[in-house]
């Protein structure tokens, strides 16, 4: 059964390409196009699997990463199958294939779409290389709650950054031509919600009312679909009690419907089969016939429809014309990926990894990633400083900085901030004591060994954080402070007096208030990858200065979370805040003042949203607006002049922020619209021009529907989700 015709707006190309899928379609098997529907993972040239490729029984492959293996199965494919329709050979390149670049979390502390893009670029590049042309990334889902260990994975907590920066992964991935053979189709995941698990456990149900579906954790997808993604994956959770991989409404209606996207959707591995345990469906049966109804293309790893889509459509349950609309989806992404025509990988340029300008690349992202949190003078290391006590498990730990999801890592290629700052000062005037085996060590018998370094020292560098296990997929931690005993260690190195510079590197935000105090400087690097070493040397050494700016909120505790800057301000925001230490004997019940505060944490952020400090200083005018109101349908123009008031060099990231006052439903007290990475010369000023539009103050009023409400507003350009001055402006009635 042929599928739609190409629309008018297609290309010629597009109209051949279409033309092509339903004359193939028209010779296929319903065995046949079932196949195209299945992704089973691959490793190696075995006889199960090239005898279900020959059988067209299979469409794509996942984890398979030999070049010869995979060129040995496209063979099958292409010259021992009865159609010869190529495979599509699929990995997790998340943030780097060989050459790995910061977490994507980190890489959202850039703020800069051009370094993400380059980064995307590069991985393409290498994993194309030994046959990958397609990656399940970006990951985009908003997360709020840094117990979930898959914060580390996405862009942090809000839609227009991680909106921004997943389309621009989906640029470096597919460049403006997915046929070249050095591409990569990008997958927008996990569609959708993934990112509210409940209490921040993997795999937890979530309960998104539509609006904020729409207004905070839809965006970032729609964007990643605007850019061009080829594909999507549905995530594991369900929303309000319906799993994604069987979800009509958040598949067939919106993606395909209001969006009118025509790309592939993928399952993710085995969430159709596990449909079953959600109690969601009855068999395997079942859950194949709520997935296809529901729009998925591919089944990744649950058998369902390889088991069960033939009778399916033979008995009607799923419609012959949604079965050729699926494997018509296939077989485009396969012409566009240009597959039909360049099938194989060129084994002779095989494995092209490493290159200099990508581990330059590389660097530079850690060095615009890595977050000044702190600094009473510490840093940058002067020249005064003769010797450097380099301490704690995270200062050699080649396999941990590259943090999760670095499947194809050599970790022997990653340089450590040791051997970096080894290079840099000699040998001899670094004194290295691990102090801790990892991140999790409790035992305190190498203590003594770091206190003595640091006592030789003019300055102690504890480089501390997590192990790449401890974030990532299925990896959720109650307790986010850092783990084991670095908060003793810490504490026994300031003993020391000598001045103490915090260096973490982990997958999510830690909750850092009992470590905060002790140190004279904390410096943030989401787990960096090969060249974490490099750049966090260079920064330490002042030889370049530090950008990285909050791309989520970090708790001062644990219970803190979910925290979030974008939140309601509630009918009692916090104030008189009265700490539990503070608190009389017998204190009566209303005491400590009736607001919205944690006795025993206080309110807010210990670092919010968009902080991050810098070896000069910046300041900002406050912002001017084009007129005092507008229409709902007009545009308002707001400039803001920014200065480098220091004595270096450095890079501001200018973030601006709206808030509608008054509404039929509450809004949050800042939500994010634009911002702007700019590099600026001591005593340099900028002037920076932002337009904004109804679009930019709408929300989601009822389901759907979108309303841009008469009333006040307020708007702020600032260096943070906290700072700033207001400037006002009405929507007329
Ligand atoms: C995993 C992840 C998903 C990944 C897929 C294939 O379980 O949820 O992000 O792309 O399986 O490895």
């Amino acid at each position: 059964m042929a599928v739609a015709a190409a629309p008018a707006s297609a290309t010629g190309a597009e109209r051949d390409v279409e033309a092509s899928i339903n004359d193939l379609l028209g010779r296929m098997t319903i065995e046949e196009k079932v196949g195209q529907l299945n992704q089973l993972s691959g490793y190696g040239y075995n006889p199960a699997m090239t005898g279900q490729v020959k059988a067209g029984a299979v469409g794509s492959i996942l984890n398979e990463t030999d070049p010869a293996v995979v060129n040995a199965l496209q063979r099958d494919a292409v010259e021992n199958s009865r159609l010869g329709i190529p495979l599509i050979f699929a990995r997790d390149v998340i943030h780097g294939f060989k050459t790995i670049f910061p977490i994507p979390l980190g890489q959202a502390a850039t703020w800069d779409p051009s370094i993400v893009e380059e980064g995307a670029r590069i991985a393409a590049d290498e994993a194309s290389s030994v046959g990958i042309r397609w990656t399940f990334s970006p990951m985009v889902d908003i997360a709020r709650d840094a117990r979930w260990g898959r914060i580390a994975e996405g862009f942090g907590e809000d839609p227009v950054l991680a909106g921004t920066l997943g389309a621009a992964m989906v640029r470096g991935y597919q460049t403006d031509d997915l046929s070249r053979p050095n591409t990569m189709a990008a997958c927008m995941k996990h569609f959708a919600g993934y990112g509210a698990s409940e209490s921040g456990k993997d795999y937890n149900t979530t309960w998104i009312p539509e609006e904020l579906l729409r207004d905070v954790y839809l965006p970032p997808f729609k964007l990643g679909a605007d850019a061009g993604a080829a594909t999507f994956m549905c995530s594991f959770n369900d929303i309000n009690g319906v799993p994604s991989s069987g979800n009509r409404k958040l598949v067939r209606d919106i993606l395909r419907g209001e969006w009118g996207y025509d790309g592939v959707m993928v399952s993710d591995w085995g969430s159709i089969n596990q449909m079953i345990p959600h109690g969601y469906s009855a068999d395997l049966r079942h859950s194949a016939q709520q997935a296809a109804n529901a729009g998925v293309d591919i089944d990744m790893e649950s058998y369902a429809y390889i088991s069960h889509l033939k009778e399916l459509v033979e008995s009607g349950e799923v419609s012959e014309q949604d079965l050729d609309t699926m494997v018509a989806n296939v077989l485009r992404l396969k012409y566009r990926l240009g597959l039909f025509d360049n099938p194989y990988v060129d084994e002779a340029t095989a494995r092209r990894f490493y290159a200099p300008a990508s581990l330059a690349a590389a660097q530079k992202a850690v060095e615009q990633s890595a977050i000044l949190l702190k600094n009473t003078g510490t840093l940058p290391i002067n020249s005064k400083v003769k010797k450097i006590a380099v301490v704690g498990p995270m200062a050699d730990a080649q396999h941990d900085q590259a943090g999760t999801w670095s499947f194809d890592l050599e970790k022997e290629r990653c340089v450590t901030p040791l051997t970096s700052l080894r290079e840099k000062y000699g040998a001899a005037n670094v004194l290295y004591a691990q102090g801790l085996r990892h991140s999790r060590d409790k035992a305190t018998d190498g203590f003594a060994e770091a206190v003595k370094a640091a006592r030789k020292a003019d300055v102690a560098l504890f480089f501390a954080g997590e192990e790449a296990v401890l974030s990532g997929e299925a990896h959720c931690r109650t307790d986010i402070t850092l783990p084991g005993a670095q908060a003793a260690l810490l504490k026994a190195l300031k003993a020391t007096g000598t001045p103490v510079v915090l260096v973490i590197q982990a997958g999510r935000p830690l909750a850092l208030s009992n470590v905060e105090a002790d140190a004279d400087a904390i410096v943030f690097c989401f787990h960096g990858g090969t060249m974490a070493g490099p750049g966090l040397t260079r920064l330490l050494a002042g030889e370049e200065n530090f950008s990285g700016r909050c791309p989520v909120s970090f708790p001062r505790v644990s219970g803190q979370t979910p925290i979030y800057y974008n939140h309601k301000n509630t009918g009692r925001p916090a104030e008189g805040i009265t700490l539990i230490d503070d608190i009389e004997i017998e204190a009566g019940q209303t005491s400590t003042g009736c607001t919205s505060y944690f006795m025993d944490a206080g309110d807010g952020p210990l670092y919010p949203f968009g902080y991050g400090m810098s070896y000069t200083t910046f300041s900002y005018t406050p912002p001017t607006l084009s007129a005092p109101e507008i229409a709902a349908d007009g545009t308002l123009t707001v400039k803001c002049t920014v200065t480098n008031t220091g004595t270096v060099a450095g890079r501001e990231v200018a973030q601006l922020y709206i808030r509608d006052h008054v509404a039929s439903l509450i809004r949050p007290v800042r939500e994010l619209r634009r911002f702007e990475k700019v590099e600026l010369q001591p005593g340099e000023s900028r002037e920076l021009t932002f337009t904004l539009t109804g679009a930019d103050l709408a929300y989601h009023i009822d389901g759907a529907r979108t309303a841009v409400e008469p009333g006040e507003f307020s708007v702020w350009v600032a260096p943070d989700a906290q700072s700033g001055e207001a400037a006002r402006f009405e929507i007329k009635k």
